[in-house]
């Protein structure tokens, strides 16, 4: 049997990732296809304790080293437990974020180093990489106007736009390096954005 396909949805905040991921879960739903939905951190019972911890506002100590290990220990779980037995059985996997998000916020951004996040990347994955990533690029500001109607934010969107103009660069650094990434303009219709990723999708899966 065939391996499942492995896709990721990467960007900012509020840069249309969980809207991608539905038009597409929506496709593979009426085309009758398996597969499963994951979103990072969490997605097990260890991992959403551990989303917990990393989104509470309250946790305002938490140091740089504590939180990449946490998304680490998150990602290990959600690999091991969810991802890598789905592909296995070749069922395809949606991802809304995986290890760009470590390398993009905890690496570049927080200025912990694409040395030690690849590392740890790569061991909490056992080099479970995605088979394509569609990386969902867009101005701070625009993505930050779309979430204007939400609820309070959490602790990394309290971060600010500076922030996430830093996590922006290094999503873009990642993808001169990276074949696997596809570079999408998010300030869009979803339509329009969504047909450039139903085109690769189909190419891949057939
Ligand atoms: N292409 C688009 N044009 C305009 N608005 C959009 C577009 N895509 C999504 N939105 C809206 O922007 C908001 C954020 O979108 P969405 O939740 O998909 O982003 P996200 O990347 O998943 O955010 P988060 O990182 O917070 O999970 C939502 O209100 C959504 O309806
Ligand atoms: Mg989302």
């Amino acid at each position: 049997m065939s391996k499942g396909v492995f896709i990721t949805f990467e960007g900012i905040d509020g840069c249309g990732k969980s809207t991608q991921l539905n038009l597409l879960k929506n496709e593979f739903k009426a085309k009758g296809l398996e597969f499963i939905e994951v979103r990072e951190p969490g997605g097990t019972a260890v991992g959403e304790k551990i989303r917990t911890i990393l989104l509470d506002r309250k946790n305002d100590s938490m140091t740089r080293m504590a939180e990449l290990l946490l998304f680490e220990a998150a990602r290990a779980q959600i690999t091991e437990e969810v991802i890598l037995p789905a592909l296995e059985r070749g069922v395809h996997v949606l991802c809304d974020r995986f290890y760009d998000s470590t390398s993009a916020y905890q690496g570049y951004a927080n200025k912990m180093g694409r040395d030690l996040t690849d590392f740890l990347n790569m061991k909490a994955t056992n080099e479970t990489t995605p088979d394509v990533t569609f990386l969902l690029d867009i101005d701070p500001k625009t993505a930050y106007g779309r979430r204007a109607t939400r609820g309070e934010e959490d602790r990394i969107e309290l971060m600010g736009l500076s922030y996430q103009e830093k996590v922006r660069e290094g999503y873009l650094e990642l993808a001169r390096t990276e074949e696997r990434i596809t570079v999408l303009d998010a300030d869009r219709s979803p339509e329009a954005i969504y047909e450039d990723i139903r085109k690769q999708v189909w190419d891949l899966i057939g």
